[in-house]
Order: structure tokens, then C-alpha cells, then sequence
């Protein structure tokens, strides 16, 4: 169980997040919705650890997360990876860190839940498609099966088929994996089809937090509302809500 407490984190001499608190349960998806700005990366690099904050705290269970527990997905599949290793060798990477052993029967499982042909990971990153190399971020993340995966604006770089495609997958290796997932995104589409609750981000601030039924039926902010309100009119939700 991640638990976000009171978490509050300044950047250059501006306070990015004030007093965030968030729950995350082993297996559940948390979509944290905001727009450009709102400190939805300035979240994600707290919880990694990679920023230290002014006050609260990021717990794992009750105690500090250890090392390895979270991975992270990227935005930007090609910058995520060293353009001049394969594939491979990237993915590979979390198990060397942690010296762990490789295991070619799971990365043969998880390349066919990804849909990734094996032979795709001797590529260099710029040797495959954008949706590909996402793929293989969302694998390597997984590849040492950490219990907290973390997506930074997962979906963005993809075209709008290959992000409800590729949405898809995630899902359904959660399902198998049952790792928690923080989605942090601008994408209510993608919220409404996949996440189990929803906490609204707004200039470094969580103005709510529901379930993802009960917010899309009844958003509590006005700011949450008005999100809600934008999506519908543009015909983001489908019939993703009625699910
Ligand atoms: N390294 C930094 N130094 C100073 N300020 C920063 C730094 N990184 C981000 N900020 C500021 O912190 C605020 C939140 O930024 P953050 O990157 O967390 O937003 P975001 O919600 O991820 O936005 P986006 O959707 O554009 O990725 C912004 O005002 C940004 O200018
Ligand atoms: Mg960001």
C-alpha cells in the first residue's frame, strides 16, 4: 500500500506540491488528473525518491519505500532508453541492478502481452516504432516485478488507436501481475476506461479524490467538474463512463 502524506515539495523557490495525500492499494490503478504544470512529474519523481521534499512523507507499507519497489514509464519512449544499447540491454537492466537473475521464460510471456516480437529487443531504441519502444519501457518497468509501477503521461506520444491499444495491455498484465499503478495524465478517456479511483491535481493541490465511478457521476470540484464537463462535450468519455 502507497500512502502519500501531507506532501509538500518546493522547486525553484516555488511550492510545486502542497500538501498532497494519496492512497494507492496493491493491484489498483489511481489516475492523477491535471494539466500542464500542475506538478504531475513533481509527484511521480517524490514518490521515486528523487526529490526530497519540505514536509510529509511517501510510505510503502508503513515504512519508507525500498529500493527497486517502484519502476517508472516514461513519456517519451525514445528518450527513455540509452540510444546506443538494444533493447535488450535496457530491459534487462532492472534485474542487473537488483541481481537478480534473468528469466527468459517471463520475458517471453510479458513480449507477448506487449505484443513486442522478441527479435525487437536487439534493436536500438531508434530502430523501432514509438509504440514499440513504449512497449519496451512498460517492460522494463515490469521486467523485475516491482509491486508499484508508476506511468508519467504513459500514452501521450502514441497516436489514438495505439493508446487505447496499448492501454489495453497494461491493463490486463496488471491483472495478471497485480502490481499498483499511479497514472498520471491529462487523458480523462483514458481515467474513465482504466482507473479505479481519481484524484484531481490542480496548481499542486489535490482539490478530490473518488472513486472512478463516482467521479465521473458526480465530480465534488468545481475545477473537477469542469474537467469532466470539457471531456463529455469533446467526446472523450465514449461509453467508457457507463462501464
Ligand atoms: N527543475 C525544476 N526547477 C524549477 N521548477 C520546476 C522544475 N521542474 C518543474 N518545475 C515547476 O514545477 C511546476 C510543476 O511542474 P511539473 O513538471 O511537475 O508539471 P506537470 O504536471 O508534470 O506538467 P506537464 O503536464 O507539462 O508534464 C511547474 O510550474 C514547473 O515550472
Ligand atoms: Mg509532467
Amino acid at each position: 500500500m502507497l500512502t502519500v502524506e501531507t506532501l509538500t515539495v518546493t522547486r525553484g523557490g516555488r511550492t510545486v506540491l502542497r500538501d498532497v495525500n494519496l492512497t494507492l492499494a496493491p493491484g489498483r490503478t489511481l489516475a492523477v488528473l491535471g494539466q500542464s504544470g500542475a506538478g504531475k512529474s513533481t509527484l511521480v519523481a517524490s514518490v521515486l525518491g528523487l526529490l526530497r521534499p519540505d514536509h510529509g512523507q511517501v510510505r510503502w507499507n508503513g515504512a519508507p519505500l525500498p529500493r527497486g519497489a517502484a519502476a517508472l514509464v516514461m513519456q517519451e519512449p525514445r528518450a527513455a532508453f540509452n540510444p546506443r544499447l538494444t533493447l535488450r540491454r535496457s530491459v534487462q537492466e532492472p534485474l542487473r541492478a537488483r541481481r537478480l537473475p534473468d528469466d527468459p521464460v517471463r520475458l517471453a510471456r510479458l513480449c507477448r502481452g506487449l505484443e513486442l516480437p522478441p527479435e525487437s529487443l536487439d534493436r536500438l531504441p531508434g530502430q523501432v516504432s514509438i509504440g514499440q519502444a513504449q512497449r519496451a519501457g512498460v517492460l522494463r518497468a515490469l521486467i523485475a516485478a516491482p509491486p508499484l509501477i508508476l506511468f508519467d503521461e504513459p500514452l501521450s506520444a502514441l497516436d489514438a488507436m495505439t493508446q487505447k491499444h496499448t492501454a489495453r495491455m497494461i491493463s490486463e498484465l496488471q491483472r495478471e501481475e497485480g502490481f499498483a499503478a499511479l497514472v498520471v495524465t491529462h487523458d480523462l478517456g483514458y481515467a474513465a476506461a482504466h482507473a479505479d479511483a481519481i484524484a484531481v491535481l490542480r496548481a499542486g493541490q489535490i482539490e478530490e479524490t473518488a472513486e472512478t465511478a463516482t467521479f465521473f457521476a458526480a465530480p465534488q470540484s468545481a475545477y473537477g467538474r469542469s474537467l469532466v464537463e470539457a471531456a463529455v462535450s469533446l467526446g472523450a468519455l465514449g461509453r467508457q463512463t457507463a462501464a
